[in-house]
């Protein structure tokens, strides 16, 4: 399928489009080893050699998307009701086969994973992956030091349900703030979780899927394309502390963005 030069660029590295129009007016950019100006040049990624700053620029047959979901939207392709997270994938990098890699409630927020790589996503979601997945939670009550035990031993939930060890810790800043790792997905799982311990969660907000953390300034209902190494790191070694760290630094913008 042809493609425009200039989306192709920005697709494939960390380039805006307003980079890439300021790289193709330097001369800084080839298609088969020609120098070209023209962003709205039709080339075919699967046959054309387009290189930036002398890189060549490989073709990628799939879509990976982060998208930072706002309170409203269901995690599917199609409900009858409600508006689905693909109504915010833009058109540019929307095709028939783009679907939500996991779940996330209507009324929860953040990272929500969108391919059309049904490979990928079928290894991710797979129990054995263990793919840990972090949330930053408002609770209705005082964060408390012992939920820290009652997570890590595997804390059972009303009907009958018993979790898998998690982690959970408070959150400098505030102390009605907690994140939450979980290894699995149950259905309204980290509400229930606090739920069974007397508190309740009055906002959840998902900021990392493995070891790939959500931009922290990506506005609520905004998409960006993952490059091929975040898709490494998402499913490489995750480390709490790192997210930690990334919540403690980044609290603020994280709840004035979202508004958490
Ligand atoms: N746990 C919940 O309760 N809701 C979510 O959306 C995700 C995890």
């Amino acid at each position: 399928m042809m493609e425009r030069l200039d989306k192709f660029i920005a697709g494939r590295t960390e380039f805006s489009r307003n980079d890439v129009k300021m790289l193709l007016k330097r001369g800084r950019v080839t298609v088969n080893g020609n120098t070209v100006s023209d962003a709205g040049l039709k080339i075919d990624p699967g046959k054309d050699s387009v290189t930036a700053d002398g890189h060549e620029l490989v073709w990628r047959k799939n879509t990976y998307i982060c998208l930072n979901k706002p309170d409203g939207y269901v995690c599917s392709t199609r409900d009858g009701r409600s508006e689905t997270v693909l109504s915010l994938v833009p058109e540019d990098l929307m095709n028939k086969d783009i679907f939500p890699a996991g779940r996330l409630d209507k009324d929860s927020k953040g990272f929500v994973f969108l391919t059309d790589d049904g490979g990928l996503a079928h290894r991710m979601l797979s129990p054995k992956k263990h793919l840990t997945k972090c949330y930053l939670v408002r609770l209705a009550e005082k964060y408390s030091e012992e939920y820290e035990k009652a997570f890590e031993s595997g804390l059972a939930i009303d009907c009958g349900d018993v979790c898998m060890p998690a982690r959970v810790c408070g959150v400098s800043h505030d102390d009605h703030f907690a994140l939450v790792g979980l290894d699995e997905g149950k259905f309204h799982q980290v509400k229930r979780m606090f739920h069974a311990l007397g508190n309740e969660v009055v906002s959840l907000f998902r900021v990392s899927i493995g070891g790939l953390v959500i931009k922290p300034d990506l506005a609520p209902g905004e998409c960006l394309e993952i490059l091929d190494n975040e898709i490494e790191k998402m499913l490489s070694e995750f480390d709490f502390s790192d997210v930690l760290k990334f919540v403690e630094t980044s609290f603020y913008l994280l709840l004035t963005n979202n508004d958490l």
